[in-house]
């Protein structure tokens, strides 16, 4: 399948799915205000990987916490290909040192906004293309 669609209605803030395209789990998260705000809080600087990595924009588009998300108006939903950029075992949410995500099998931690902040991981979780079809459902691919 190129393109799969993904009810998000029944998650609230703090929640989480995951959907599988193409062979590979898809992390999506309805996040809280306060991991929208910790993730805003870091300064560019500070990031191992600066590029957003999100199919949805230029390939050399910041990786500030607006282009990592949904974007404007929808800034609480992230979606992520759910493979470490390490070594592509899939990440565990809501753990690790930045509250994010954190890769298990070698201890890569990312923030929540998916990005990497500690570990041997080389680069933020990828954003798929996708598009809300509408207010409750996503088009990913
Ligand atoms: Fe995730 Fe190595 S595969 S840290």
């Amino acid at each position: 399948l190129a393109s799969i669609e993904v009810d998000v209605s029944s998650l609230q803030p703090g929640m989480s799915l995951t959907a599988k395209w193409r062979g590979k789990p898809v992390f999506i998260r309805n996040r809280t205000d306060k991991e929208v705000e910790d993730a805003k809080a870091v300064p560019l600087e500070e990031l191992k990987d600066p590029v957003a990595r999100n199919a949805n924009l230029a390939a050399d588009a910041a990786a500030n916490d607006l282009d990592r998300s949904a974007g404007e108006g929808k800034e609480n939903w992230i979606v992520m290909i759910g493979s470490c950029t390490h070594l592509g075992c899939v990440p565990l949410g809501q753990a690790g040192d930045f509250g994010g995500w954190f890769c298990p099998c070698h201890g890569s931690h990312y923030d929540t906004a998916g990005r990497i902040r500690k570990g041997p991981a080389p680069e933020n979780l990828p954003v798929p293309t996708f598009s809300f079809v509408s207010d409750t459902v996503i088009k990913i691919g």
